[in-house]
């Protein structure tokens, strides 16, 4: 009976499988070396995100982040006088974003979740940011990754996301969403065109999209080539 669809939630179960074993990444084992030279283990916030902020794009308010990771975009966000929820499936992440929320005196209520099994409470949120977890979603998980996007924003908030490019040099996948499931796996990481991010975000009003502006090393943002990044708006 295990194999046989009778619903939706079965529909996505099934392909949550069929693609698993090829492409599912362990992020626990991933974040237990912390000195492996990985670009986002530096403990700054993505520039886009600060040029928001710094143009008065985003204000404080309450903010929702997807895959945070060890929380480099939640504490700075923290620091600016925001309210975050910050939710990641590792434990190991949040555990690493918790030592350096206490080490900088900054709070952040970590939530240790897959997000689609998150119970969040509904239009509260002025932000919800993504800074790389968007591209590892299959995309059949892509509805419930909008409507938990959308439900969770108040009228007139902010969604920003940071993915791949297509093709680009960090190696963003150039195939179709058809693909994804004929070669059961996502690559590295699904790459996305401004148009598939229109196309996906429909009803979203599109703010920008832009390449993420490449930063020097050593400087206190971070900004590399390969990713886009994308401003929309939920209509009031
Ligand atoms: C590329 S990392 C980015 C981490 C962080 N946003 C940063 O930029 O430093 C992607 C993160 O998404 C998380 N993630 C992927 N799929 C997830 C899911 N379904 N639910 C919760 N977290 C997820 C991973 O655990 C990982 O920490």
């Amino acid at each position: 009976m295990d194999e046989v669809i009778r619903n939706y939630d079965d529909v996505i179960k099934m392909l949550d499988k069929l693609i698993a074993e090829e492409t599912n990444i362990d992020w626990d084992h991933f974040y237990t070396n912390r000195d492996r030279k990985v670009p986002f283990f530096v403990d700054i916030p993505d520039e886009n995100l600060v040029e928001y902020m710094d143009k008065g794009l985003i204000t404080s308010g309450n903010v929702l982040e997807l895959g945070c990771g060890p929380g480099r975009n939640a504490m700075y966000l923290a620091e600016k006088g925001c309210s975050v929820d910050a939710v990641d499936m590792s434990e190991v992440a949040l555990q690493w974003g918790r030592e350096r929320a206490k080490e900088n005196g900054i709070n952040v209520n970590y939530i240790k979740k897959d997000l689609f099994e998150l119970e969040l409470e509904k239009g509260v949120y002025d932000l919800v940011y993504d800074s790389g977890c968007f591209h590892h979603i299959a995309p059949h998980r892509r509805m419930d990754y909008i409507d938990l996007v959308f439900s969770s924003l108040k009228a007139g908030g902010y969604f920003a996301l940071t993915c791949f490019e297509e093709g680009g040099v960090l190696g963003g996948a150039t195939i179709s969403d058809l693909d994804v499931y004929i070669e059961r796996s996502l690559q590295v990481g699904l790459g996305f065109t401004p148009e598939k991010l229109k196309t996906i975000f429909y009803n979203f009003e599109e703010i920008e999209i832009r390449k993420m502006k490449k930063v020097e090393d050593n400087a206190d943002l971070f900004g590399v080539e390969g990713l886009w990044v994308a401003l929309f708006k939920k209509a009031k």
